[in-house]
């Protein structure tokens, strides 16, 4: 899938990461750096490049896991596409319902701070309703992450719970929020909510989900 960057300045790709492409990932401190990991809540490792080449495979041959490498190039350049993060849909699950679990790593900082997440995030969004037929894509951030907070907020993920002391960042215990994006077609909403009373949050997050997808279907190309 390739659309423009939200600001217009960017092309970015979402594509299959081939394997002599995996050393992009750890190349200059890429995903293995401090400051790309601090969030993630992981446990602090040292990743090497059969770590990335495992993680392919992984996303090769898990059919629960679905997996992008982003690509970014200069809106008005013919150059060579730039492996700068990858974006996963993750914990697929269509036992009763389908829902997932979203990531997105821009493990190349420099491209932080350009609306990158933001505009992956609206073609993510748009892929799950229109080729996926996801109900429920949930995400967990860490609060500090203010960021990434504010990127999915804008399509419409809406905070449901909070994790106490689910990591430590720098010396801190820090919470974590999880996240539920609805599908905002009448099925899925409806298939959703039940007879429930839809909190008001929903309601305002449903328009901005909407909004996400109208964006993305034009502004894609495949
Ligand atoms: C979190 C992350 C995905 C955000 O990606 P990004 O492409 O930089 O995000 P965007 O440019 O779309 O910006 C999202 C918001 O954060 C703001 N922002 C991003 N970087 C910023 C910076 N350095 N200073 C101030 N604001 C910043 C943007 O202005 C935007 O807010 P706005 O919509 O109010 O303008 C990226 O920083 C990253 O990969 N971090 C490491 C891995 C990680 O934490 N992933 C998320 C796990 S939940």
């Amino acid at each position: 899938m390739t659309f423009p960057s939200i600001r217009g300045d960017l092309q970015i790709r979402l594509d299959a990461i081939p394997v002599e492409l995996a050393g992009e990932i750890i190349a200059d401190g890429g995903i293995k750096s401090l400051e790309v990991n601090r969030y993630l809540g992981r446990t602090p490792s040292s990743y090497v490049l059969q770590d990335e080449l495992d993680w392919l495979e992984k996303v090769r041959t898990q059919s629960d896991i679905c997996a992008w490498g982003i690509y970014v190039r200069e809106s008005t350049s013919e150059e060579e596409w730039k492996l700068i993060g990858t974006y996963s849909l993750n914990q697929l699950d269509g036992a009763l319902y389908k829902t997932a679990v979203s990531g997105c790593i821009l493990f190349n900082k420099d491209y932080w701070n350009k609306g990158i997440a933001s505009s992956c995030h609206r073609m993510r969004t748009m892929y799950a309703v229109d080729y996926g037929a996801y109900v429920c894509v949930r995400s967990m951030v860490l609060a500090p992450n203010s960021n990434s907070d504010k990127a999915i907020r804008s399509v419409g993920y809406v905070p449901v719970s909070t994790v106490r002391n689910h990591s430590m960042v720098e010396g801190q215990l820090v919470h974590a929020t999880n996240y539920e994006q609805i599908n905002p077609a009448k099925w899925a909403w409806e298939c959703w909510w039940g007879d429930d009373k839809v909190p008001k949050e929903f309601l305002a997050a449903r328009s901005k989900t909407q909004a996400a997808i109208d964006w993305a279907r034009n502004n894609i190309a495949f």
